[in-house]
Protein backbone atom coordinates (compact mmCIF):
# COMPACT_ATOMS: atom_id res chain seq x y z
CA UNK A 1 0.00 0.00 0.00
CA UNK A 2 1.23 3.08 -0.56
CA UNK A 3 1.51 6.06 2.92
CA UNK A 4 2.61 9.27 2.71
CA UNK A 5 4.15 9.65 6.03
CA UNK A 6 5.00 12.85 7.60
CA UNK A 7 8.08 11.96 10.15
CA UNK A 8 8.74 14.91 12.29
CA UNK A 9 11.98 16.07 13.91
CA UNK A 10 13.57 13.55 11.80
CA UNK A 11 17.14 15.45 11.68
CA UNK A 12 17.56 14.92 15.23
CA UNK A 13 19.14 11.77 16.73
CA UNK A 14 16.14 9.39 17.09
CA UNK A 15 14.33 10.93 13.54
CA UNK A 16 17.03 10.22 11.84
CA UNK A 17 17.34 6.27 12.25
CA UNK A 18 13.34 5.91 11.90
CA UNK A 19 13.74 8.48 8.56
CA UNK A 20 16.62 5.96 6.94
CA UNK A 21 15.07 2.84 8.19
CA UNK A 22 11.56 3.67 6.13
CA UNK A 23 13.28 4.97 3.34
CA UNK A 24 15.49 2.39 2.81
CA UNK A 25 12.71 -0.79 4.15
CA UNK A 26 9.85 0.81 1.83
CA UNK A 27 10.65 2.46 -1.44
CA UNK A 28 6.65 2.56 -1.94
CA UNK A 29 6.00 4.79 0.71
CA UNK A 30 6.55 8.61 0.36
CA UNK A 31 8.23 9.87 3.38
CA UNK A 32 7.67 13.60 4.39
CA UNK A 33 10.49 15.11 7.26
CA UNK A 34 9.27 18.12 8.54
CA UNK A 35 11.78 19.52 10.88
CA UNK A 36 12.75 23.31 12.08
CA UNK A 37 16.44 22.38 12.52
CA UNK A 38 17.08 23.93 15.75
CA UNK A 39 20.58 22.90 17.58
CA UNK A 40 19.28 19.56 17.64
CA UNK A 41 18.57 19.08 14.13
CA UNK A 42 21.43 17.99 11.98
CA UNK A 43 21.03 17.42 8.25
CA UNK A 44 24.37 15.51 7.70
CA UNK A 45 22.49 12.97 9.87
CA UNK A 46 20.63 11.95 6.88
CA UNK A 47 23.13 12.37 4.03
CA UNK A 48 23.08 8.80 2.92
CA UNK A 49 19.03 8.36 1.82
CA UNK A 50 18.80 12.82 0.80
CA UNK A 51 18.74 12.27 -2.96
CA UNK A 52 15.99 9.09 -2.28
CA UNK A 53 12.98 9.45 -4.81
CA UNK A 54 11.03 8.58 -2.01
CA UNK A 55 12.43 10.97 0.45
CA UNK A 56 11.40 15.06 1.27
CA UNK A 57 13.11 17.22 3.66
CA UNK A 58 11.01 20.42 4.72
CA UNK A 59 12.37 22.85 6.96
CA UNK A 60 9.44 23.74 9.29
CA UNK A 61 8.27 24.87 13.05
CA UNK A 62 5.78 22.16 13.99
CA UNK A 63 4.03 25.15 16.05
CA UNK A 64 3.50 27.18 12.71
CA UNK A 65 -0.56 26.16 11.84
CA UNK A 66 0.02 27.73 8.28
CA UNK A 67 2.65 26.11 7.33
CA UNK A 68 1.66 22.71 8.80
CA UNK A 69 -1.89 23.10 6.92
CA UNK A 70 0.27 23.57 3.53
CA UNK A 71 2.42 20.44 3.86
CA UNK A 72 -0.40 18.13 4.63
CA UNK A 73 -2.26 19.60 1.46
CA UNK A 74 1.14 19.46 -0.79
CA UNK A 75 1.95 16.03 0.30
CA UNK A 76 -1.28 14.51 1.20
CA UNK A 77 -0.19 13.04 4.33
CA UNK A 78 -2.08 10.18 5.97
CA UNK A 79 -0.10 9.19 8.59
CA UNK A 80 1.84 11.02 11.35
CA UNK A 81 5.17 9.73 12.85
CA UNK A 82 5.65 12.65 15.75
CA UNK A 83 9.01 12.78 17.37
CA UNK A 84 9.59 16.64 17.00
CA UNK A 85 10.64 17.85 20.42
CA UNK A 86 12.93 19.77 22.80
CA UNK A 87 14.36 16.81 24.37
CA UNK A 88 17.11 17.69 27.08
CA UNK A 89 16.07 18.00 30.92
CA UNK A 90 18.96 20.46 32.06
CA UNK A 91 17.54 22.75 29.05
CA UNK A 92 14.04 22.50 30.33
CA UNK A 93 15.33 23.32 33.58
CA UNK A 94 16.34 26.90 32.70
CA UNK A 95 14.02 27.48 29.32
CA UNK A 96 11.06 25.84 30.65
CA UNK A 97 8.53 27.73 28.13
CA UNK A 98 9.99 26.74 25.13
CA UNK A 99 9.63 23.22 26.05
CA UNK A 100 5.75 24.09 26.59
CA UNK A 101 5.39 25.73 23.53
CA UNK A 102 7.30 22.65 21.72
CA UNK A 103 6.13 19.98 22.86
CA UNK A 104 2.77 20.95 23.86
CA UNK A 105 1.63 23.51 21.39
CA UNK A 106 3.46 21.78 18.52
CA UNK A 107 1.83 18.30 18.95
CA UNK A 108 -1.58 20.33 19.42
CA UNK A 109 -0.95 21.60 15.66
CA UNK A 110 -0.45 18.62 14.47
CA UNK A 111 -2.95 16.62 16.04
CA UNK A 112 -5.73 19.80 14.96
CA UNK A 113 -4.44 19.68 11.76
CA UNK A 114 -4.60 16.09 11.27
CA UNK A 115 -8.43 16.04 12.01
CA UNK A 116 -9.22 18.77 10.21
CA UNK A 117 -7.34 16.63 7.19
CA UNK A 118 -8.77 13.53 7.91
CA UNK A 119 -12.29 14.19 9.20
CA UNK A 120 -13.93 12.98 6.52
CA UNK A 121 -12.17 9.34 5.80
CA UNK A 122 -10.36 8.20 8.92
CA UNK A 123 -9.60 4.84 7.24
CA UNK A 124 -5.96 4.36 6.90
CA UNK A 125 -5.18 7.20 8.80
CA UNK A 126 -2.19 7.03 11.79
CA UNK A 127 -1.16 9.87 14.24
CA UNK A 128 1.74 7.88 15.95
CA UNK A 129 2.73 10.22 18.95
CA UNK A 130 6.43 9.09 19.95
CA UNK A 131 6.52 10.06 23.98
CA UNK A 132 8.79 9.38 26.79
CA UNK A 133 9.12 6.96 30.00
CA UNK A 134 9.75 9.90 32.08
CA UNK A 135 6.33 11.10 32.19
CA UNK A 136 5.65 8.38 34.94
CA UNK A 137 7.55 10.18 37.03
CA UNK A 138 10.21 8.34 39.50
CA UNK A 139 10.86 4.67 40.71
CA UNK A 140 12.30 3.52 43.92
CA UNK A 141 14.50 0.23 44.02
CA UNK A 142 12.21 -1.55 43.12
CA UNK A 143 9.34 -2.08 40.06
CA UNK A 144 8.72 -1.32 36.70
CA UNK A 145 6.64 1.59 34.51
CA UNK A 146 4.03 -0.08 32.58
CA UNK A 147 1.36 1.49 30.65
CA UNK A 148 -1.00 1.89 32.93
CA UNK A 149 1.01 3.56 35.87
CA UNK A 150 -0.25 6.61 36.67
CA UNK A 151 1.55 9.76 35.08
CA UNK A 152 3.59 11.56 38.08
CA UNK A 153 5.74 13.68 35.48
CA UNK A 154 8.86 15.77 37.54
CA UNK A 155 10.71 18.38 35.07
CA UNK A 156 9.51 20.60 32.92
CA UNK A 157 10.61 18.28 29.91
CA UNK A 158 8.41 15.78 31.28
CA UNK A 159 5.39 17.74 32.54
CA UNK A 160 5.19 19.35 28.69
CA UNK A 161 5.60 15.53 27.26
CA UNK A 162 2.53 14.29 29.86
CA UNK A 163 0.37 16.81 28.46
CA UNK A 164 1.30 16.18 24.87
CA UNK A 165 -0.13 12.81 25.24
CA UNK A 166 -3.03 13.89 26.97
CA UNK A 167 -3.88 15.68 24.12
CA UNK A 168 -3.16 12.94 21.69
CA UNK A 169 -5.90 10.63 23.38
CA UNK A 170 -8.35 13.42 23.84
CA UNK A 171 -8.52 13.65 20.38
CA UNK A 172 -8.54 10.02 20.18
CA UNK A 173 -11.51 10.15 22.33
CA UNK A 174 -12.95 13.55 21.38
CA UNK A 175 -12.66 13.27 17.71
CA UNK A 176 -11.84 9.88 17.06
CA UNK A 177 -8.81 10.47 15.45
CA UNK A 178 -6.81 7.10 15.43
CA UNK A 179 -3.06 7.15 17.47
CA UNK A 180 -1.29 4.87 18.93
CA UNK A 181 1.71 6.29 21.50
CA UNK A 182 5.11 4.69 22.91
CA UNK A 183 6.76 5.19 25.85
CA UNK A 184 10.49 4.98 25.07
CA UNK A 185 13.41 4.71 28.25
CA UNK A 186 16.86 6.11 27.03
CA UNK A 187 18.31 5.56 24.23
CA UNK A 188 22.02 5.71 22.91
CA UNK A 189 23.88 5.15 19.51
CA UNK A 190 25.20 6.94 16.94
CA UNK A 191 24.23 10.69 15.78
CA UNK A 192 22.87 11.60 19.48
CA UNK A 193 23.64 15.35 20.49
CA UNK A 194 26.86 15.54 22.77
CA UNK A 195 24.87 17.11 25.43
CA UNK A 196 23.78 13.82 26.54
CA UNK A 197 25.78 12.13 29.20
CA UNK A 198 26.82 8.74 26.81
CA UNK A 199 27.71 11.20 24.07
CA UNK A 200 29.38 14.01 26.47
CA UNK A 201 31.42 11.75 27.98
CA UNK A 202 32.89 9.75 25.27
CA UNK A 203 33.78 13.43 23.95
CA UNK A 204 35.39 14.42 27.21
CA UNK A 205 37.35 11.67 27.35
CA UNK A 206 38.80 12.01 23.80
CA UNK A 207 39.20 15.12 24.59
CA UNK A 208 40.93 14.37 28.61
CA UNK A 209 38.05 16.58 30.06
CA UNK A 210 36.03 16.46 33.00
CA UNK A 211 33.84 14.14 33.46
CA UNK A 212 30.81 15.94 35.22
CA UNK A 213 28.55 13.12 37.18
CA UNK A 214 25.70 15.09 38.87
CA UNK A 215 24.90 13.76 42.40
CA UNK A 216 26.38 11.13 43.53
CA UNK A 217 26.12 9.14 40.34
CA UNK A 218 23.77 6.86 41.75
CA UNK A 219 20.64 7.10 39.58
CA UNK A 220 19.37 4.58 37.07
CA UNK A 221 18.35 4.64 33.76
CA UNK A 222 17.16 1.87 31.67
CA UNK A 223 19.37 1.86 28.10
CA UNK A 224 18.00 1.15 24.34
CA UNK A 225 20.18 0.77 21.49
CA UNK A 226 18.22 3.39 18.75
CA UNK A 227 18.22 0.95 16.29
CA UNK A 228 16.28 -1.05 18.31
CA UNK A 229 13.99 1.73 19.21
CA UNK A 230 13.44 2.36 15.06
CA UNK A 231 12.95 -1.22 14.73
CA UNK A 232 10.02 -0.91 17.25
CA UNK A 233 8.74 2.20 15.93
CA UNK A 234 8.26 0.18 12.32
CA UNK A 235 6.41 -2.33 14.04
CA UNK A 236 4.05 -0.28 15.89
CA UNK A 237 3.46 2.10 13.09
CA UNK A 238 2.34 -1.42 11.00
CA UNK A 239 0.76 -3.24 14.04
CA UNK A 240 0.10 -0.89 17.05
CA UNK A 241 -4.10 -1.00 18.11
CA UNK A 242 -6.04 1.60 17.76
CA UNK A 243 -5.65 4.31 21.07
CA UNK A 244 -3.16 2.14 22.41
CA UNK A 245 -0.07 2.86 24.37
CA UNK A 246 3.14 0.41 24.30
CA UNK A 247 6.09 0.85 26.27
CA UNK A 248 9.30 0.43 25.24
CA UNK A 249 12.28 -0.53 27.37
CA UNK A 250 15.84 -2.43 26.95
CA UNK A 251 15.37 -4.29 30.27
CA UNK A 252 18.76 -3.50 30.50
CA UNK A 253 19.24 -0.82 33.88
CA UNK A 254 22.11 0.86 34.70
CA UNK A 255 23.42 2.58 37.75
CA UNK A 256 25.46 6.04 36.03
CA UNK A 257 28.53 5.57 37.50
CA UNK A 258 29.07 1.67 36.63
CA UNK A 259 27.75 2.92 33.04
CA UNK A 260 30.36 5.28 32.91
CA UNK A 261 33.60 3.24 34.23
CA UNK A 262 32.40 0.68 31.33
CA UNK A 263 32.42 3.51 28.86
CA UNK A 264 35.97 4.51 30.73
CA UNK A 265 37.19 0.86 30.43
CA UNK A 266 36.40 0.85 26.38
CA UNK A 267 37.52 4.06 25.63
CA UNK A 268 40.92 3.15 27.57
CA UNK A 269 41.28 0.14 25.05
CA UNK A 270 40.37 1.97 22.40
CA UNK A 271 42.60 4.91 22.63
CA UNK A 272 45.57 3.14 24.16
CA UNK A 273 45.48 4.27 27.33
CA UNK A 274 46.50 2.92 30.34
CA UNK A 275 43.22 1.24 31.83
CA UNK A 276 42.01 3.21 34.65
CA UNK A 277 43.07 6.17 33.13
CA UNK A 278 40.54 8.00 31.79
CA UNK A 279 38.23 7.13 34.99
CA UNK A 280 40.33 9.47 37.06
CA UNK A 281 38.53 12.42 34.88
CA UNK A 282 35.48 11.76 36.63
CA UNK A 283 34.37 14.53 38.85
CA UNK A 284 31.35 15.10 41.09
CA UNK A 285 29.24 17.98 40.41
CA UNK A 286 26.29 19.42 41.92
CA UNK A 287 23.18 17.53 41.19
CA UNK A 288 20.75 17.95 38.47
CA UNK A 289 17.55 19.95 40.35
CA UNK A 290 14.46 17.37 40.95
CA UNK A 291 16.59 14.89 39.31
CA UNK A 292 14.07 10.97 39.04
CA UNK A 293 16.25 8.76 40.49
CA UNK A 294 15.44 5.63 38.74
CA UNK A 295 13.60 5.11 35.37
CA UNK A 296 12.74 0.68 34.09
CA UNK A 297 10.46 -0.41 31.44
CA UNK A 298 8.14 -3.24 31.40
CA UNK A 299 8.27 -3.63 27.64
CA UNK A 300 6.27 -7.31 27.96
CA UNK A 301 3.13 -5.81 26.18
CA UNK A 302 4.74 -4.78 23.20
CA UNK A 303 6.79 -7.96 22.93
CA UNK A 304 3.84 -10.52 23.55
CA UNK A 305 1.58 -8.81 21.31
CA UNK A 306 3.41 -7.19 18.66
CA UNK A 307 6.85 -9.59 18.92
CA UNK A 308 9.44 -6.83 19.08
CA UNK A 309 12.09 -7.36 21.56
CA UNK A 310 15.50 -5.68 21.83
CA UNK A 311 18.21 -7.23 19.88
CA UNK A 312 21.02 -5.84 21.05
CA UNK A 313 22.96 -6.87 24.04
CA UNK A 314 24.80 -3.43 25.86
CA UNK A 315 28.18 -4.34 25.54
CA UNK A 316 27.84 -4.61 21.67
CA UNK A 317 25.71 -1.14 21.59
CA UNK A 318 27.93 0.47 23.59
CA UNK A 319 31.29 -0.69 21.64
CA UNK A 320 29.40 0.02 17.91
CA UNK A 321 28.30 3.36 19.65
CA UNK A 322 32.15 4.56 21.03
CA UNK A 323 33.31 3.32 17.66
CA UNK A 324 31.32 5.82 15.73
CA UNK A 325 31.91 8.55 17.43
CA UNK A 326 35.51 7.66 17.25
CA UNK A 327 35.12 7.45 13.29
CA UNK A 328 33.01 10.28 12.73
CA UNK A 329 34.96 13.21 14.85
CA UNK A 330 34.37 15.91 12.34
CA UNK A 331 30.17 15.29 13.07
CA UNK A 332 31.43 15.83 16.64
CA UNK A 333 33.73 18.57 16.01
CA UNK A 334 31.15 20.58 13.37
CA UNK A 335 28.49 20.54 16.32
CA UNK A 336 30.20 21.53 19.33
CA UNK A 337 31.47 24.71 18.17
CA UNK A 338 29.17 27.65 18.40
CA UNK A 339 26.27 27.60 20.28
CA UNK A 340 27.02 24.30 21.70
CA UNK A 341 30.28 25.70 23.87
CA UNK A 342 28.24 28.50 24.90
CA UNK A 343 25.64 26.52 26.66
CA UNK A 344 28.02 24.07 27.66
CA UNK A 345 29.86 26.70 29.71
CA UNK A 346 27.14 27.98 31.21
CA UNK A 347 25.47 24.57 32.39
CA UNK A 348 29.08 23.53 33.53
CA UNK A 349 30.06 26.93 35.41
CA UNK A 350 33.12 27.37 33.20
CA UNK A 351 32.74 30.46 32.69
P1 LIG B 1 16.59 15.41 19.56
O1 LIG B 1 16.62 16.59 20.46
O2 LIG B 1 17.85 14.74 19.17
O3 LIG B 1 15.86 15.83 18.18
C1 LIG B 1 14.71 16.61 18.15
C2 LIG B 1 14.45 17.04 16.71
O4 LIG B 1 13.26 17.83 16.70
C3 LIG B 1 15.56 17.93 16.14
O5 LIG B 1 15.86 17.53 14.83
C4 LIG B 1 14.96 19.33 16.16
O6 LIG B 1 15.47 20.17 15.13
C5 LIG B 1 13.48 19.02 15.94
N1 LIG B 1 12.61 20.07 16.49
C6 LIG B 1 12.67 20.65 17.69
N2 LIG B 1 11.72 21.60 17.82
C7 LIG B 1 11.03 21.61 16.62
C8 LIG B 1 9.94 22.36 16.12
N3 LIG B 1 9.36 23.30 16.86
N4 LIG B 1 9.49 22.09 14.89
C9 LIG B 1 10.08 21.14 14.11
N5 LIG B 1 11.14 20.42 14.52
C10 LIG B 1 11.61 20.65 15.77
O7 LIG B 1 15.55 14.40 20.23
P2 LIG B 1 15.59 12.81 20.27
O8 LIG B 1 16.44 12.38 21.39
O9 LIG B 1 15.83 12.29 18.91
O10 LIG B 1 14.07 12.53 20.69
C11 LIG B 1 13.06 12.42 19.70
C12 LIG B 1 11.72 12.15 20.38
O11 LIG B 1 11.81 10.96 21.16
C13 LIG B 1 11.30 13.25 21.35
O12 LIG B 1 9.92 13.42 21.24
C14 LIG B 1 11.67 12.69 22.73
O13 LIG B 1 10.84 13.21 23.71
C15 LIG B 1 11.45 11.22 22.50
N6 LIG B 1 12.27 10.31 23.33
C16 LIG B 1 13.63 10.45 23.37
C17 LIG B 1 14.39 9.54 24.11
C18 LIG B 1 15.89 9.63 24.18
O14 LIG B 1 16.51 8.90 24.95
N7 LIG B 1 16.54 10.47 23.40
C19 LIG B 1 13.74 8.50 24.79
C20 LIG B 1 12.35 8.41 24.74
C21 LIG B 1 11.63 9.31 23.99
O1 LIG C 1 14.18 8.26 29.71
C1 LIG C 1 14.02 8.80 28.44
C2 LIG C 1 14.68 10.17 28.39
O2 LIG C 1 16.08 9.93 28.43
C3 LIG C 1 14.29 10.98 27.17
O3 LIG C 1 12.93 11.26 27.22
C4 LIG C 1 15.09 12.29 27.13
O4 LIG C 1 14.79 12.99 25.92
C5 LIG C 1 16.56 11.94 27.16
O5 LIG C 1 17.33 13.13 27.18
C6 LIG C 1 16.90 11.08 28.38
O6 LIG C 1 16.77 11.84 29.60
P1 LIG C 1 17.85 11.73 30.79
O7 LIG C 1 17.77 12.96 31.60
O8 LIG C 1 17.75 10.43 31.49
O9 LIG C 1 19.23 11.68 29.90
P2 LIG C 1 20.65 12.41 30.08
O10 LIG C 1 21.56 11.81 29.06
O11 LIG C 1 20.52 13.88 30.13
O12 LIG C 1 21.12 11.91 31.53
C7 LIG C 1 21.26 10.52 31.82
C8 LIG C 1 21.66 10.42 33.30
O13 LIG C 1 22.99 10.96 33.44
C9 LIG C 1 20.78 11.24 34.23
O14 LIG C 1 20.64 10.55 35.47
C10 LIG C 1 21.57 12.53 34.46
C11 LIG C 1 23.02 12.05 34.37
N1 LIG C 1 23.98 13.06 33.86
C12 LIG C 1 23.70 13.67 32.68
C13 LIG C 1 24.55 14.63 32.15
C14 LIG C 1 24.23 15.34 30.86
C15 LIG C 1 25.16 13.33 34.54
O15 LIG C 1 25.44 12.74 35.62
N2 LIG C 1 26.01 14.28 34.02
C16 LIG C 1 25.76 14.96 32.87
O16 LIG C 1 26.57 15.83 32.48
Amino acid sequence: MKKNILITGGAGFIGCHVVKLLVNNYPNYNIINMDKLTYAGNLENLKEIENHPNYKFVKADICDIDKVKEVFETYTVDSVIHLAAESHVDRSITNPFEFAQTNILGTLTLLNQAKNSWLNDLEDKLFYHISTDEVYGSLGDTGLFLEDTPYDPKSPYSAAKASSDHFVRAYNNTYGLPVVITNCSNNYGPNQFPEKLIPLFINNIQNKKPLPVYGKGENIRDWLYVEDHARAIDIVFHKGRNGETYNIGGFNEWKNIDLIKVICKVMDKKLGREIGESEQLITYVKDRAGHDMRYAIDSTKISEELGWNPSLQFEEGIEKTINWYLQNKDWLENIISGDYQEYYNKQYNLR
